[in-house]
């Protein structure tokens, strides 16, 4: 029996025109440049635009990543579109993306963890490919936040901003050789009974409307360091592996505290740390390949190098993988 195992091919990141910067959300609410660079280190977001949906964005980030490795929608068996902000209630974006990428064959279909979504929405495309019930498969987190904040709530609406990234993957067989590339594990986690620390007060069975993100930040500050140690002591002894074989942490980009914090408890150098969240701010299910895309397109994240991905999220959720590029 051969056993197969996920390989990124290609990764690619699209990101809405309209940049806010901190200095202009100071005028729409009570806060200021100095507040959200010193408690987050967001400097400014992306906000897509009037017209620009999850599906826009998403496929562009598709495309890019199905170009970088020399695939097309036709090649596709799987898409599975990591979002907590789709086009409509149903269907499901990633079918508007499968239609607008070509693919007319195999499934496509959304995931919700929120900004664990990624990370989620990797761990299921990587078992489809393990067990051969697909053979390549375009993994994409895409948001587009903005939609759900209540822009008067200046704990919440200074946070987040839009985007997508993509990877588009391809089952190889396992060769049982040192240093193999590919999706070597994921791990997942959620805890439901913290639903009321990070929601959104609305939805189609609830309100009929789509209601806006409410947080308790504090709080979700003080699980997600802990989640997020947990998980990542988890990946790295599942692989026989330590912190110090690393040679990325591409972590979910929320608040650079808790990426300078996680960075810290691994003892790993924060110059090893793929840190975006100044530039896109909290993009939820698109920060991971955003700032995946961002490390390998600057040649920073290099092929058969060891990355560490780790995301936190509304549920709450959680989860780690590990990956040699
Ligand atoms: O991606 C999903 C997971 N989400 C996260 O990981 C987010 C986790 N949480 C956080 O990143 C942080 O808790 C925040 C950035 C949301 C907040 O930082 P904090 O250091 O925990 O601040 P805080 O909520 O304790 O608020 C401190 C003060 C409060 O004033 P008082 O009560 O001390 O007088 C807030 O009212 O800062 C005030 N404040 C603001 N001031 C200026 C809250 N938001 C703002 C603001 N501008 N935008």
């Amino acid at each position: 029996m051969i056993l197969y195992r996920s390989q990124i091919e290609g990764v690619g990141s699209y990101l809405p025109d309209r940049v806010l910067d901190n200095a202009e959300l100071a005028r729409m609410v009570d806060t200021s440049d100095e507040w959200i660079l010193e408690r987050t280190g967001i400097h400014r977001r992306h906000i897509a635009a009037e017209g620009q949906f999850t599906s826009d964005l998403a496929t562009r980030a598709g495309e890019r990543a199905l170009a970088a490795a020399g695939m097309t929608g036709g090649d596709l068996d799987l898409i599975v579109l990591a979002t907590a902000t789709p086009d409509h209630t149903f269907p499901a974006t990633a079918t508007k993306v499968q239609a607008r990428l070509g693919m007319t064959r195999g499934a496509a279909l959304d995931v919700q963890a929120v900004c664990s979504g990624f990370i989620y929405a990797l761990s299921i495309a990587d078992n489809f490919l393990r067990l051969g019930q697909a053979r390549t498969a375009l993994v994409i987190g895409a948001e587009t936040f903005s939609r759900i904040l209540d822009w008067n709530d200046r704990t919440t609406c200074v946070l987040f901003g839009d985007g997508a990234g993509a990877v588009a993957l391809r089952a190889v067989p396992v060769t049982g050789k040192p240093d193999e590339r590919g999706i070597l594990s994921t791990h997942l986690h959620s805890d439901g009974r913290h639903h009321d620390m990070l929601y959104v007060d609305g939805g189609p069975s609830t309100t009929r409307t789509t209601g806006f993100l409410r947080m308790m930040g504090r709080e979700v500050f003080r699980h997600a360091v802990a989640n997020l140690a947990q998980v990542v002591d988890e990946a790295m002894s599942a692989n026989g592996m330590r912190a110090s074989d690393l040679d990325w942490l591409v972590p979910h980009q929320a608040n650079r505290r808790i990426i300078d914090g996680t960075a810290r408890k691994l003892g790993l150098d924060t110059a090893k740390v793929i840190v975006t969240v100044g530039e896109h701010a909290n993009t939820s299910a698109a920060s991971i390949p955003l700032a995946l895309a961002q490390g390998v397109g600057d040649g920073r994240i290099r092929k058969g190098q060891l990355v560490l991905l780790e995301a936190m999220g509304g549920g709450f959720t959680w989860g780690a993988g590990l990956v040699r590029m």
